[in-house]
């Protein structure tokens, strides 16, 4: 079925937001103003699901997609809006995201801080392999299947070298059953999990705000290292005292600096590499007062002996947290609870569960780590 739509606005999830017949319709890689035909790939109860069949008039927010990949690969999907567009769009999306899912009645103010690159800004990535069809890259839009990148437009100069090297390995020396590979970059060099051929988990460094963190491609660190520092600024805030908690704390980008002000920090990581680095980046710091328990975190909130604590920041996955986790912040009844998430929606129903025990929105404040996506990185500071 064929439909000529105008697009409203861009919906959580990246999709474009139109109406037609009665129905809702979604449709992919749009841009607010576009009048489209579309074809429709599913419906699913009132809401049609669909992609662009023609541009009749194009919205003056959208630009040509520079990456000749855009629209096949999963990995962008918002390279038809100019930068600004892709700003105000995430704005939009956050707040839609805090008053249908967290119910808020009024959304503070805040600001989309744009990433200083909007280009060659990735330095971690996950590269899929499908060795039968010899094709290296990222899975295709809404599908398992490959596609072959040889050129990524996100990547920084140094991940893209390495996806070229990578890309020109023979296959023999790929490992049987390899489906992806992880790198990620630090200020020396480029990690890569697993190791094969001539690519190694190296171990790297990043200096961010003074602290030195160690990594490698085993454990999480940020794509985008632009704009961690007012990310860290702003999810401290001017937080100190005596007891914090830094959940999903990975290698201890926010341990390192609560560290700095708490007398006390517990961070609580579920991948034992990331509790490696985190325990070594603290050591290096001469941090002796904090200390970095390997467990999940609804593990550690069953079973973990916890006294007061005054502040509480999680950095949870995209899933968000789990009920066991918000019901034990909760329970703990921390002064200050700072929220940093990556996915606006997941935030928003956790959210809903921390205004419903008392705890009232200070402040947001939104950091674009992940430009021509519509993902963005989200922080919230309530008490
Ligand atoms: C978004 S990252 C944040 C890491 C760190 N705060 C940072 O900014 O670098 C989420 C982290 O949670 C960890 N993780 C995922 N699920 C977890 C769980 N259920 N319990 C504890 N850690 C978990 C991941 O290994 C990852 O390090």
């Amino acid at each position: 079925m064929v439909l000529e739509v105008e697009v409203e606005r861009i919906l959580p999830g990246g999709m474009g937001l139109a109406h037609a017949g009665g129905k809702t319709v979604f449709v992919s890689l749009a841009a607010p103003g576009d009048r489209l035909r579309v074809r429709v790939e599913r419906e699913q109860g009132n809401v049609l699901f669909a992609s662009i069949e023609e541009i009749v008039t194009p919205s003056p927010l959208r630009i040509e997609p520079p990456c000749p990949y855009f629209g096949r690969c999963g990995g962008c999907d918002f390279q038809q809006l100019t930068y600004e567009a892709q700003l105000i769009a995430k704005a939009e999306i956050i707040r839609d995201c805090l008053r249908r899912i967290a119910r808020l009645e009024s959304v503070p103010d805040f600001v989309v801080t744009p990433s200083p690159d909007n280009w060659r800004y990735r330095m971690r990535a996950m590269w899929q392999i499908d060795r039968e069809q010899r094709a290296i890259g990222y899975y295709e839009r809404g599908s398992r299947r490959v596609c072959d990148v040889v050129d990524c437009a996100v990547l920084r100069p140094a991940l893209q070298e390495k996806l070229e090297e990578v890309r020109a390995t023979e296959w023999r020396q790929f490992p049987e059953g390899l489906k992806h590979l992880d790198v990620v970059q630090g200020e020396n060099g480029v990690s890569f999990a697993p190791e094969f051929a001539g690519f190694h988990t190296s171990e790297l460094s990043l200096t961010v705000r003074g602290e030195v963190y160690q990594f490698n491609a085993e454990a999480f660190f940020q794509i985008n290292p632009s704009l961690l520092e007012p990310l860290i600024d702003f999810a401290l805030g001017d937080a100190s005292g005596e007891s914090v908690l830094d959940l999903y704390c990975g290698v201890g980008l926010f341990t390192l600096p609560l560290a700095r002000r708490f007398k006390n920090v517990v961070g609580v990581e579920a991948n034992s590499a990331a509790v490696r680095f985190a325990r070594r980046n603290l050591h290096n710091a001469e941090l002796a007062n904090a200390r970095v328990i390997t467990a999940t975190v609804t593990d550690w909130f069953r079973t973990g002996p916890v006294g007061p604590v005054d502040f509480v920041l999680l950095d949870p996955p995209r899933a968000g947290a789990e009920s066991v986790v918000i019901k034990g912040i909760v329970d703990l009844r921390p002064g200050a609870i700072s929220y940093v998430s990556c996915d606006p929606a997941t935030l928003a129903r956790d959210l809903k569960k921390l205004t419903a025990a008392g705890y009232a929105i200070d402040s947001i404040a939104a950091f674009d780590l992940f430009p021509q996506t519509h993902h963005v990185e989200t922080v919230v500071r309530l008490s």
